[in-house]
């Protein structure tokens, strides 16, 4: 089991080159299972998630390698499979996507239900209402949906809440359906916008995506042979411009688009932090003084809640008390009770966070319970006193591609203890073995 050890204090300066965006790439690995024929993706990020889905592909049958560092080459003529196990599935949520691609791809598809990170209720009721109004039966049982279509055929679904899984679900669903879907009030993340551009270089015909209606003409196949060009990650720029900031730092973030960054940038703006951007970079300043701020998490383009971990970390340190209101989940506070072991003084009512601010954290052991939570935690690292002890980081692994090697190069003392790590194109990641009390 790995973990981080930081030694906090020190403001981060100099550059981050932020990589390819998880939840695009997430969404579009799954949706070269409907390219008949090769497809090359470019600034695919190297995290957990990848990897994991990469090993699904290829139990399903498709020819999967990379060409180079952040390029995947996908090949799903010789697909023989419409089932994934539990074990194969188990450690994301985004294999819930293999149930559109391969539902559309075969008319059929075995999925056991998704996993990844514990927010409570994580229902899939939307994808599934889309799934049965194209045309499919679907069957749940033993933890496995079980879905078949004679044919899809297109039509309206109403999402009755914005959801970014439903949303990218139901066009790849749609993609080779008979007619036009129309999807109304869907998800408009950047990621969701990205999954349509692959498609229609693929050679669909959507239309709308990042709007409030999604128009989809089924095509009769998906020939390929294209390259996409993945987006920038949105949620890793902000973890990084929140850093700058929490550290009194000065950062310059590049390979940012800007225009995704506007919900966070904004609120940093009313914090009292110096955000300046240009062309693909955007440059954070923190300052001394931090202004507290009321936040609500909301879909694209409202602030992302997959900020909202690391931002209470930043709010710990404002001139008064903030609050945050979690607006898409139910709970994803887990993270809270790990920041009180290091001092944080925070009080949860319902769903809304109560930030006392001007606060000193302290370095401590503690623990992350899932991918942006750690990434708060090692923020918290960054701006505590003493030492801290990061256990569990193989969930920050999952989304963030050489997190603390993109830390180190900014001046921050962490370094990680543990196990080697390979990735699947064989590179070896040799975790520091640590003598004792060498991190001063
Ligand atoms: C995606 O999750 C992201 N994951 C999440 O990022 C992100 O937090 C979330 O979108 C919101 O932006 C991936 O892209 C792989 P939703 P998803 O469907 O698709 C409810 C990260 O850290 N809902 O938009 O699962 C749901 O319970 C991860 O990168 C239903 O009720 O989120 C939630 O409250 C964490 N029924 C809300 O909608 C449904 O059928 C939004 O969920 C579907 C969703």
């Amino acid at each position: 089991m790995d973990k981080f050890i930081i030694t906090g204090g020190r403001p981060l300066e100099g550059e981050a080159v932020i990589s390819g965006s998880k939840n695009a790439a997430v969404a579009i690995i799954p949706a070269a299972l409907l390219v008949e024929g090769w497809c090359r993706i470019e600034n695919i990020p190297k995290i957990g998630d990848v990897e994991a889905l990469i090993d699904i592909l290829r139990k399903l049958g498709a020819e999967v390698y990379f060409e180079d560092d952040h390029t995947l080459y996908i090949n799903s003529e010789n697909l023989n499979s419409y089932k994934a196990s539990y074990d194969m599935v188990k450690s994301l949520r985004a294999s819930y996507y293999l149930l559109g691609a391969l539902l559309a791809r075969f008319g059929r598809a075995e999925v056991a239900f998704p996993g990844g990170c514990d927010f409570g209720h994580r229902p899939i009721d939307q994808h599934i209402k889309g799934f049965e109004a194209l045309g499919a039966k679907v069957k749940i049982e033993h933890g496995i949906i079980n879905m078949h279509a004679d044919e899809l055929v297109g039509t309206q679904i109403f999402l009755d809440i914005v959801s970014v899984g439903a949303t990218i679900n139901l066009m790849l669903a749609a993609v080779k359906a008979e007619g036009t879907t129309i999807l109304e009030n869907p998800a408009k993340e950047p990621h969701v916008v990205d999954v349509a551009n692959f498609l229609n270089a693929m050679g669909a015909d959507i239309k709308g995506a990042g709007t409030d209606e999604i128009k989809i003409r089924g095509v009769k196949s998906l020939k390929g042979e294209a390259v996409h060009s993945i987006i920038p990650d949105q949620i890793e720029a902000g973890t990084f411009m929140i850093a700058a900031a929490a550290t009194k730092g000065d950062v310059v973030i590049r390979n940012v688009i800007p225009k995704h960054m506007e919900p966070l940038t904004a609120k940093l703006l009313e914090m009292n932090v110096d955000v300046t951007e240009n062309g693909d970079w955007i440059r954070v300043k923190g300052n001394r003084h931090i202004v507290k701020a009321n936040i609500k998490t909301l879909p694209y383009p409202g602030f992302p809640t997959d900020l909202h971990p690391p931002t209470t970390v930043l709010l710990c340190q404002a001139d008064g008390t903030s609050t945050i209101t979690e607006g898409v989940y139910d709970s994803r506070f887990q993270y809270v009770e790990e920041l009180k072991r290091m001092g944080a003084e925070i009080k949860l009512e319902g769903r809304i966070a109560v930030i006392e601010g001007s606060r000193q954290l302290t370095g401590a052991p503690v623990k992350a319970t899932d991918l942006r939570a750690g990434a708060a935690l090692v923020i918290a690292g960054l701006t505590a006193k003493g030492i801290t002890e990061i256990y569990d980081v193989k969930h920050i692994d999952r989304g963030y591609e050489n997190f603390e090697e993109k830390l180190v190069n900014l001046g921050a003392r962490i370094e990680r203890v543990g196990s080697t790590r390979i990735t699947s194109n064989g590179t070896v990641l040799a975790a520091k073995r640590m003598p004792p009390s060498s991190v001063v």
